[in-house]
């Protein structure tokens, strides 16, 4: 079996779903995953156990942006509904707030496929909001669905996972069967060595895990110069998790006092809900978005393989900033069809190599 030719680095969200799309296209068995740090680990390195997660309006306004994210809403929205206990991803009530009108372009783009999207009449909006949505959003317990994926791949599919931390972008060229590695390296994409991109930058976030049962909606307000949240943590007796920041180039990994006490007097004026003896805060954490200037990266690269003497593929699928978890599965779909493309694999299991493709 030559599970090795078909590599993934990095098993955050984005390379766990670029290994589902490859799984659910037959691929599995030639798939191997590579990644420092796996589901169920925690650090400033690895940065999706620290979202939210929710379906938000917080992603850029780009065309790709706009479709990535309409395919991650249905992929999710199906998933919900099939599998949500398992998967840990519900479907939750919604409501967001803009303090300046967002685009009109992304609001029609949302409306064409949000479930239950309504724009909230301007009398009934709190103090100084300009627009507000609800709408039905998908709420991710973030940690435990990567989890979920994980062992998903692993038992149903037999994709292969390794723990291994890799020096530059072409050893995940494991040996002479493999033909693409898929780049999914979240924020080392700035310092590894290979590619160094210098249009990546990490933006900090600040979060704070409570317990608080009564709580059962996602709200958000999206102001100039702050963002602040409150979402259910899906399936997780009634934890649910208050933001936040978005500080663009901030890499400190402590958690400040002062912003854990923002974070809580601003999300208690926002859900006065909250401000209840059956809120209790359990922790605050930080994370880093792997954000990059002109936003994610998806596309394919042909390079030279120094060791094995040829030309190999290389899909780069990064900076993901904060949207790795509703847009993931379209960023996916997009990197996979980008190396179907250029490898003119179009049958699974075929003999055809890289080198026939080049
Ligand atoms: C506070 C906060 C809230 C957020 N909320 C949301 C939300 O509500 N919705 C949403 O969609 N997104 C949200 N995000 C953003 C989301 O978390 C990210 O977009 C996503 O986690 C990025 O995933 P990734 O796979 O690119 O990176 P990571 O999760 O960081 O994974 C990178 C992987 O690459 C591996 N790796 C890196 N270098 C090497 C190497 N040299 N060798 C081997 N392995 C390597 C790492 O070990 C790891 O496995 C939030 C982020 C934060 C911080
Ligand atoms: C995180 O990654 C950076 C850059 O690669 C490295 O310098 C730092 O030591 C890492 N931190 C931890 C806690 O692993
Ligand atoms: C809600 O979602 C957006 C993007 O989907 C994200 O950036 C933001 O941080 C989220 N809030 C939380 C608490 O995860
Ligand atoms: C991924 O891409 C980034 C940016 O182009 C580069 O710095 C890094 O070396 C690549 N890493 C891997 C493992 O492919
Ligand atoms: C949310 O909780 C309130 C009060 O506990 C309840 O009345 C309402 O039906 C719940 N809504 C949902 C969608 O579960």
């Amino acid at each position: 079996m030559k599970s090795e030719s078909v590599v993934i680095i990095g098993a955050g969200i984005i390379g766990l779903n670029v290994a589902l799309v490859l799984a659910e296209r037959g691929y599995a068995s030639q798939t191997t995953i590579i990644a420092e740090h796996l589901p169920g680990d925690t650090s400033i390195n690895y940065t999706s156990p620290w979202a939210g997660a929710n379906f938000s309006a917080i992603s850029a306004s780009d065309k790709n942006a706009l479709r990535w994210d309409k395919i991650g809403y249905n992929h999710l929205l199906n998933l919900a509904a099939k599998d949500g206990e398992r998967a840990f991803v519900r479907a939750t009530p919604s409501t967001e707030y803009w303090d300046e009108m967002p685009s009109r372009m992304k609001l029609d783009s949302m409306a064409s496929y949000l479930k239950d999207y309504k724009e909230i009449p301007k009398k009934e909006l709190p103090q100084g909001v300009a627009f507000g949505i609800t709408f039905t959003t998908i709420t991710i317990n973030a940690p435990m669905h990567a989890h979920y994926l994980l062992q998903r791949l692993r038992h149903q599919y037999g994709v292969q996972v390794i723990r291994k931390k890799v020096s530059d972008i072409t050893s995940g060229f494991l040996n002479k069967d493999t033909e693409v590695v898929f780049n999914c390296t979240g924020n080392a994409a700035r310092s590894l060595k290979g590619v160094e991109d210098p249009k990546c930058y990490p933006t900090r976030g600040q979060i704070l895990l409570a317990k608080a049962t009564h709580i059962n909606q996602s709200v958000m307000r999206h102001g100039k110069d702050y963002e602040t949240y409150v979402i259910p943590r899906p399936y997780s007796k009634g934890n649910v998790i208050l933001g936040g920041y978005m500080q663009k180039g901030v890499s400190t990994p402590d958690t400040i006092g002062e912003e854990t006490k923002s974070i809580l007097s601003r999300t208690k004026a926002m859900l006065p809900e909250l401000d209840s003896p059956d809120t209790e805060i359990l922790a605050a954490f930080a994370g880093l978005r792997p954000s990059r200037e002109g936003g994610a990266r998806v596309a394919s690269e042909i390079v030279q393989v120094n060791d094995l003497k040829r030309k190999g593929l290389i899909v780069h699928n990064y900076g993901a900033g904060g949207t790795g978890f509703q847009a993931g599965y379209g960023m996916a779909v997009d990197a996979v069809e980008s190396a179907l493309v250029e490898l003119q694999i179009l049958q699974p299991n075929s003999a055809r190599t890289i080198r026939s493709a080049l």
